[in-house]
């Protein structure tokens, strides 16, 4: 039993308000907005002697930033419930946004504030979707193995039941087509009906996508569908292979099938739906673990609950908030929940009549008649029709609403009052909304009600151009694609989310994607640096080096910098500020020229731990207080043994070289004084690096032994760097004071400086040849010109009909004599081009 405000009850007095407090000072608060009353949200209350951080969090249920305090008396166990993925296919970037958000602030309440996070998960198991994915795939491969071929022919049986899916597709789909369509005529069909929609829509303009959004979706969706009965027409025209007719029919065939055979599925096969899920849960979490996402610590699963979630129904309508209906499902009853003085809706009041979420609520094995008594009201248990897996229950076979699985899953696990309970913003209304009324609906008794989740937060969406992911429109990016292409690592995404305010929408740019590129290119050579002198220096601890001005300086800009990070962190998580005061404080550090090696370090370590606590080295170990930088900063291992060779080798042909009078027999020596730690053979991951120092060795010999120049000399150096190393993904970056050149991994803030420098001398060397080109042509024209003769140059011209001896106008075409300030121009005109013709003359004779 709590000392004090037991669950937050509202409605009975809690036995204590007016705590006094060590660091926070509470008040209750009401959330009414609107005119609806709301009731008040009263935040849990701690023991005196708890010792709380300042944090304020940003809770949807107060729309306002609150004070956090867990439950727990003591304040240190903090429990979350977090809205898993329905696995039935692999998740996508916008689910990556939502899961590094949530782990975030998760590491934030563990790693910074020191809580005792106990992270729930669910995973949606069974629900609309899963059952028609599972029952659709099922189908399609029962029939792919009954139409198998010894030569992969595509037979006739199989070609009639394709063009019957095709008819099916297009009546479901595209209904504006005439039902007369067949694979041949639909291409002119569709391009004379859709002929706008079928082009996608332009959406270069992200601000002006959002406005539009509900159309351009709508938009998407049918040009979607157009794709697919066109990529089915062709094959139907073509079919080719099995294995190919399959892949591009596979679209109309799954709900083809579905709808002739989905109902024949029994409903005791669970089979078909574990499979699929169990599959995308190991994805999932193969996903999560590539994203270096904290895995939960408790993992829960509907079809593993569905007995508590049975009594969790049965307790809603002992009490009086649900009824069962004769078909055997059973719905919640908003009304007589409103009437007992409860609040419906609390989380997003402006949607509770909003009948497109509501229905999207209800899942899409929902459609059509119900027998439930109003519209708004939810479904908690679903009779399951024919082909949909069922559970016994009281009101006949059936399988779990989609709301209640969370609470009473939550509530199994956690208990009465959960401290945060988060997902992605879409699930605000009315996911949590029902599962708020449902969990209030079962714990609350007469006259006491239940706070039952503290703090809400929800993640905002991400957004490229404008749009949200979503497979429907089949224009999704999977984590894994992402990842494998190399536009995104999981470092990158994760910096990405942190510039960023976790609960607002995020929509990629160029310039965030800049940004993130600039910040992690920053953090890598601070750290490279760092690193750097770290190996350099003396282990020996013993001689302090003596402290100077700009470390004075330095280290008071630390500690100003962590308090700075204290506060923007208990401001409800805001890493974009903690990103910003890092980034500056790198930016200062580098300012400065001399520093000790104790400050570099200091600042290194410190810099070192905010990062990892935000999740951005995987092999982080925060219990290690000496470690400086992130994973990924060495070359690989198989490089070293070769590649710090051949940079030793490279930076003394430097040196040398820069000496002025190159002392080719010292550099001999030195190419065939190279020592390699490592056993022979090469093995063969080591190769490409021992190939490129053999061949490096092989040429400064050669050099060395022609005598050749400082420039040829200084021109193979940059050559190893450029080129050879280059390509193997590594960097020397050369540095002054006599330093050894700093060996790197490349990074894409590497890459992208180089390719602009390139971009911009190609820029400089095309307009260079373009201005010389047109000078060529200019000069050219001159030459032309300087050939006609003075005497016969106006005399072409129709604009006159009479001239004087030297070949000078004196009548024009009109009949006019031509004036005297017109014959001074045309003298001046003539004069100039004797004097040209003249020059030209003389070259000729010359020639
Ligand atoms: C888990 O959360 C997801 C939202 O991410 C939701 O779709 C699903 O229904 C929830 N599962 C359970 C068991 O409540
Ligand atoms: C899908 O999205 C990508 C990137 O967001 C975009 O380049 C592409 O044009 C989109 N495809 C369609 C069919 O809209
Ligand atoms: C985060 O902090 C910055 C700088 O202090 C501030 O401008 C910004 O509004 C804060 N963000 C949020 C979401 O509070
Ligand atoms: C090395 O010195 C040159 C000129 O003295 C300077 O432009 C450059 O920025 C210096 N490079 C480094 C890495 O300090």
């Amino acid at each position: 039993m709590r000392l004090l405000g037991i669950c937050n009850i509202i409605t009975c007095t809690p036995l204590s308000r007016a705590v006094s407090f060590p660091l926070l000072k509470l008040n209750a608060r009401s959330v009414a907005s609107d005119s609806r009353k709301q009731p008040p949200w009263i935040p849990p209350q701690a023991r005196p002697d708890a010792q709380l951080p300042r944090l304020k969090i940003y809770n949807s249920l107060t729309r306002s930033k609150d004070d956090f305090v867990p439950v727990d008396p003591m304040g240190e166990v903090v429990t979350w419930y977090a809205c898993g993925p329905t696995v039935y296919e692999d998740a996508h970037l916008g689910h990556a946004k939502n899961y590094v958000s949530t782990d975030i602030i998760r590491r934030i309440m563990k790693d910074y504030f020191g809580f005792r996070v106990k992270f729930v998960m669910n995973t949606t198991d069974i629900d609309d979707k899963i059952i028609l994915q599972g029952r659709q795939q099922y189908l399609l491969a029962r029939f792919k193995q009954e139409h198998a071929s010894e030569d992969d022919s595509v037979s006739d049986s199989v070609l009639a039941e394709a063009k019957a899916a095709f008819r099916h597709y297009i009546s479901k789909n595209l209904p504006s087509l005439p039902s007369s369509t067949s694979p041949e005529t639909y291409s002119e069909a569709a391009e004379k009906v859709y002929k706008e929609k079928a082009k996608p829509p332009p959406l270069a303009d992200a601000a002006a996508a959002k406005e539009g959004e509900a159309v351009t979706i709508a938009n998407l969706l049918l040009s979607a569908h157009i794709g697919t009965a066109r990529s089915a027409a062709e094959a139907l025209q073509a079919p080719g292979k099995l294995p190919e007719f399959f892949a591009k029919t596979e679209d109309i065939l799954l709900p083809y099938l579905d709808a002739l055979h989905g109902a024949e599925i029994e409903s005791n096969n669970h089979k078909i739906y574990l499979e699929l899920s169990e599959k995308f849960e190991r994805r999932f979490f193969e996903d999560m673990e590539a994203l270096n996402v904290l895995a939960p610590d408790q993992l829960t699963r509907v079809t593993e609950y569905v007995p508590p979630i049975v009594r969790f129904v049965e307790k809603i309508v002992a009490n009086g908030f649900g009824y069962a209906t004769p078909d055997g499902s059973v719905y919640f009853d908003i009304d007589s929940f409103e009437k007992a003085g409860h609040s419906y809706s609390r989380l997003q009041p402006w949607s509770k009549n909003d009948p497109a979420l509501q229905a999207d609520g209800e899942g899409s094995l929902s459609k059509g008649k119900s027998m439930k008594r109003s519209e708004s009201h939810f479904a908690l248990w679903k009779a399951s029709k024919a082909g949909e897996p069922a559970w016994p229950s009281p009101w006949g076979h059936g399988r779990p609403g989609w709301h209640i699985e969370c609470s009473a899953m939550a509530s199994e696990v956690i208990g009465k009052t959960i401290d945060i309970h988060s997902g992605g913003v879409d699930l605000r209304f009315p996911h949590h909304d029902n599962e708020l009324a449902q969990s209030e609906a079962y714990w609350s008794t007469p006259g006491c009600q239940v706070q039952w989740t503290n703090y809400f937060i929800h993640m905002g969406h991400l957004s490229i151009r404008g749009l949200k992911m979503s497979k429907s429109l089949k224009n999704y990016t999977t984590i894994r694609t992402v990842l494998s292409k190399g536009d995104w690592s999981a470092r990158s995404l994760r910096i990405c989310f942190l510039l960023m305010p976790w609960q607002d929408g995020i929509e990629v740019t160029d310039d965030l994607m800049k940004a993130v590129v600039s910040w992690e290119g920053k953090l890598n050579n601070f750290f490279l640096k760092s690193l750097d002198l770290w190996q350099r220096s003396s282990p020996d601890t013993t001689t302090i080096q003596e402290l100077g001005i700009a470390d004075q300086q330095l280290l008071s800009a630390l500690d100003k910098a962590k308090a700075q990070v204290n506060t923007a962190l208990c401001d409800s998580f805001n890493t974009s500020a903690v990103m910003r005061i890092l980034s500056d404080l790198v930016t200062e550090s580098n300012s400065v020229d001399k520093l000790s090696d104790q400050t570099v370090f200091l600042l290194a370590r410190w810099v070192t731990r905010i990062v990892t606590i935000f999740g951005l080295d995987p092999e982080g170990d925060l219990s290690n207080l000496d470690r400086i930088g992130w994973s990924g900063l060495g070359i690989p291992t198989p490089a070293k043994p070769y590649i710090y060779p051949a940079s030793q080798l490279r930076d003394k042909v430097r040196t040398l070289a820069f000496s002025g009078s190159v002392d080719h027999t010292a550099i001999a020596k030195f190419a065939d004084g190279i020592t390699i730690a490592a056993s022979t053979p090469v093995v063969e991951s080591s190769k490409p690096y021992d190939q490129v120092l053999q061949q490096f060795r092989t040429d400064v010999k050669a050099l060395a032994a022609q005598q050749a120049p400082t420039k040829d000399l200084l021109a193979l150096c940059d050559q190893l760097r450029d080129v050879h190393l280059w390509n193997l993904g590594i960097y020397l970056e050369d540095r002054n004071n006599s330093q050894p050149a700093l060996v790197r991994p490349l990074d894409k803030s590497l890459v992208e400086a180089r390719a602009e420098r390139e971009s911009a001398s190609t820029a400089k060397a095309r307009a260079k040849l373009e201005r010389e080109t047109r000078e060529a042509e200019r000069e050219k024209e001159l030459r032309e010109r300087a050939k006609i003769d003075p005497l016969l140059m106006f005399r072409t011209s129709d604009e006159y009909l009479e001239w004087d001896e030297s070949g000078i106008p004196t009548v024009d075409a009109a009949g006019n004599v031509v004036t005297k300030s017109k014959r001074k121009k045309l003298v001046k005109e003539w004069e100039k081009q004797k004097k040209m013709h003249d020059e030209w003359l003389v070259t000729q004779q010359a020639a």
